[in-house]
């Protein structure tokens, strides 16, 4: 038996002093856009998901084979499993609506899975409203769940030069820590609700998901009960795509993460990586002066005895924060526009916007899984910045 290092019993907000490495600027500029994989007619990541996709329906399926597939075909080394359930709803007339959550998986090599491996969540539902008819949801949550496989693939090579070079020099059992974190796609079933949202219809898939996760333990002498415990942060996005998002911070007991995802971000706006910032080289005029930089992650610093309106957004974290999980809701206030109406459609989107939320999901994600080093700085710099004369060029 073998017995797990102290480390990984201590609480988040201690952990994160132990790991959480920042990106360096040649690293930030290095990271990769999604480019036209985003593109909302052909592009292989965004535009399958654009259909309605509806609990039980021929685009649900669709919408599913083009999510797992793009693990199986693409990433072959996260592990992708669905989480079923069914429910009748108000609009089924009695029947019961399948649901399935998509799960995708990284570990380290080493990892058994059997509750020695704690892991970063990043979530997004890919479910879209029965009503109004022929409703997209492209902010609601297309986009974002396009944005996780982007994170996904772009991190899924440096996850292995990291395990690599960990095994290379052996210290995978003298940093416990280290050693035993993974990284969770979840891409959630049934959000919306068919008639209007309630308790019971609403986060179907989630709710499902998280009482089953909770109830499923494993053996007394893992590190961790039950895979609920397990999830280290659940990031939640939703809601994004449209230009100028406000993002609050919700929740004070994750504050510091979402201090880290702001600090990324505007490290990422300096380094001349965010395309929907109007000093992007594509935006600012030779011999312009600068501009200010709209944050989408605004209240970096948020007091204590400010007022945090956590718990108030009803999404797929509430089942998972009703039973101890730590939150970081990405969920713009005020919504779009375009909430719930035919007009979140591709053509809606922002895409400048949606692909800096893209690259920054990637670089938080990164400095979590302290993957400074392991990705290839020679790869993708559709922007780069000449430091010594402080000049900036395409
Ligand atoms: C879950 O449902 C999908 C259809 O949505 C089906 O293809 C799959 O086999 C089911 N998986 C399990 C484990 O029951
Ligand atoms: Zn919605």
């Amino acid at each position: 038996m073998k017995l797990f290092n102290a480390a990984l019993l201590l609480p988040a907000v201690i952990r994160e002093t132990l790991a959480y490495t920042a990106l360096s600027d040649s690293t930030l500029r290095s990271l990769p856009g999604p480019g036209d994989n985003f593109d909302i007619n052909n592009g292989a990541l965004l535009s399958p998901i654009l259909i309605p996709r509806v609990p039980g329906t021929e685009g649900s399926l669709a919408v599913q084979k083009h999510l797992t597939e793009f693990f199986s075909q693409k990433l072959p080394k996260w592990k992708v499993t669905l989480q079923n359930s069914t429910s009748v709803t108000p609009t089924s007339n009695g029947k019961e609506v399948p649901f399935a959550n998509i799960i995708a998986t990284r570990d380290p090599p080493w990892a058994h899975g059997d509750g020695d491996v704690s892991r970063l969540a990043l979530v997004a539902h890919y479910d879209s409203k029965l009503t109004p008819n022929g409703f997209i949801g492209a902010t609601d949550s297309a986009a974002p769940c396009a944005m996780l496989l982007h994170a996904a693939r772009t991190l899924d090579e440096a996850l292995t030069k990291k395990w690599e070079s960990m095994d290379a020099q052996g210290d995978v059992d003298d940093d416990g820590l280290e050693g035993h974190r993974g990284i969770q796609i979840l891409l959630l079933d049934g959000e919306e609700a068919f008639r209007t949202w309630t308790h019971d219809d609403s986060l179907y898939g989630a709710r499902s998901l998280a009482e089953e996760w909770e109830a499923s333990s494993y053996s007394a002498w893992s590190a961790y009960h039950s895979p609920l415990s397990t999830i280290e942060l659940f990031v939640l996005l939703d809601l994004l795509g449209e230009e100028n998002p406000k993002i609050p911070s919700y929740f004070k007991t994750t504050h510091w993460a979402y201090q880290k995802m702001a600090e990324a971000e505007k490290r990422l706006r300096e380094q001349k990586m965010f395309k929907s910032s109007p000093n992007h080289p594509s935006k600012l005029k030779e011999g312009e002066a600068p501009k200010g930089e709209p944050m989408f992650l605004h209240e970096g610093g948020k007091k204590d005895t400010d007022r945090w309106a956590g718990g108030f957004v009803e999404d797929d974290h509430l089942p998972f924060m009703a039973r101890g999980v730590e939150i970081l809701h990405l969920i713009t206030s005020p919504f779009p526009r375009t909430w719930h109406t035919m007009d979140d459609d591709g053509e809606h989107l922002h895409m400048d916007t949606v692909e800096d939320w893209a690259m920054l999901t990637v670089a938080f994600a990164a400095e979590w899984m302290d993957l400074e080093g392991f990705f290839d700085a020679g790869k993708a710099q559709p922007v780069k910045r000449n430091i010594d004369e402080g000049k900036t060029e395409l």
